[in-house]
């Protein structure tokens, strides 16, 4: 089968690999009809992570069953399907406890709980950017999605970024009426807003330097703020009467840049205990690594970031962080789609082939205008 393959910083590859098969009773194989690029896969796409080369990159994965191993009885060949990025065991501790991305099985590099598709660090799996992927536990691990070709760009976020979205807004302690600032409006910024008007906000800002990207946030109902016009904090102390928000949202991860594109890993940190109230609260879904050997400066590279912890704590702030378990959030949130109320599916900006991954990999990478989305169907030329 054809599969996008990571061939070193930049560098991305359509290839010819061996197609996946049933390794365990309990597997499934889907024959993708979405795949998405993630601001994730930048991490490894710009040689920021130990990735291999030849690793089938992909984790936002879409498609119908094709087979189904001898142990799978709730899943049938046929079902239309999302995969959560997260592969989950069902059965250990974390997993029974709803903590489908730590999982204590799945993955077994040393020291990291959590397995994911086509990731650095996360487990031996193939991605789904390719024709057909090997799911795991799949009775546990799939969701089942209306038949038919109907609401395809909703219902391929729900298999990381609508839930990611969703997510960072529940870590933050969100609660009817509040203003929440989201920090980045990629495509994980953008669904924490659409999530946070969906849970009632009172206001929601994102922030971000990308015009196509405020432009969205726009037709989300949320309010606009753009860093590099002036500073981000001030602008939304102003708008809150000096009060600042009830919680916010770190939707931009360990790559935070100044205006001029300068990394910063502490910035949006530093500008979220600014801004969010005494008592108020975090919700970290953007990126952070224990070692990041490509980042200027010795701290950063061990993974060590100072920020205003003093500030966080002199007002009593809290902070969750994390990897999304999409699993607990996808029924209800697919239910929304086919209920109308939420149109994720709004910021995508590109459906390519697989074969045009390469272009995709590096327009999204530039953040060129109007890249702010883009979907891959491995079914077309
Ligand atoms: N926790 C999870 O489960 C999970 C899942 C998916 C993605 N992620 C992570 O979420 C983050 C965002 O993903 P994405 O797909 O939206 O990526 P993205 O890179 O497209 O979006 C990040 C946005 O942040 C903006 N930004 C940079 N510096 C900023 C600053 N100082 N202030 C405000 N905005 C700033 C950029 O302009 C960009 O638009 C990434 O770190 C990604 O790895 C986490
Ligand atoms: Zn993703
Ligand atoms: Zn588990």
């Amino acid at each position: 089968m054809k599969a996008v393959v990571y061939r070193g910083p930049k560098k991305v590859a359509v290839e010819e690999v061996p197609d996946p098969t049933i390794q365990s009773p309990t597997d499934a194989i889907i024959r993708i009809t979405t795949t998405n690029i993630c601001g994730s896969d930048l991490h490894m796409y710009e040689g920021r992570t130990p990735v291999e080369e030849g690793k089938v990159l992909g984790h936002e994965n879409m498609g119908v069953v094709e087979a189904v191993g001898e142990g799978v009885d709730r899943i049938q060949v046929g079902d239309r399907v999302s995969v959560p990025f997260n592969i989950a065991c069902g059965t250990c501790r974390n997993c029974t406890q709803g903590w489908t991305s730590f999982c204590l099985r799945a993955n077994p590099t040393e020291g990291v709980d959590g397995a994911a598709y086509g990731y650095a660090s996360m487990g031996p799996y193939d991605g789904g950017q390719a024709e057909y992927l090997r799911v795991p536990w799949a009775d546990f691990n799939l969701l089942h999605l209306p038949a038919g070709e109907e609401h395809e760009n909703d219902f391929t976020m729900l298999s990381d970024i609508f839930p990611t979205g969703w997510h960072g807004v529940e870590l933050s302690g969100f609660q009817v009426g509040d203003r929440v600032a989201v920090f980045g409006g990629g495509p994980v910024g953008l669904m924490a807003a659409h999530s946070a008007m969906i849970r009632g906000a009172s206001q929601v800002f994102v922030v971000d330097k990308e015009n196509d990207r405020l432009a969205l946030a726009e037709k989300f109902g949320a309010t606009p703020v753009d860093f590099s016009a002036h500073d981000p904090v001030e602008q939304l102390l102003d708008a809150t009467g000096g009060r600042g928000v009830d919680r916010g949202v770190e939707a931009v991860g360990y790559q935070a840049h100044d205006p001029s594109g300068e990394e910063h890993p502490e910035l949006v940190l530093d500008n979220l205990a600014q801004v969010v109230r005494s008592t108020g609260g975090i919700g970290v879904v953007g990126v952070y690594m224990p070692q990041d050997p490509g980042a200027n400066g010795e701290l950063a590279q061990q993974g060590r970031i100072p920020w205003q912890f003093g500030t966080f704590f002199t007002k009593g702030q809290s902070m969750g962080t994390g990897q999304a378990p999409v699993k607990r959030y996808n029924r209800r949130l697919r239910d929304l789609i086919v209920a109308g109320r939420a149109t994720p599916g709004l910021i995508t900006s590109h459906e390519l082939g697989l074969d045009q991954a390469a272009e995709g990999y590096q327009r999204f990478d530039q953040r060129d205008d109007g890249w702010t989305k883009v979907l891959l169907r491995p079914g077309q030329a």
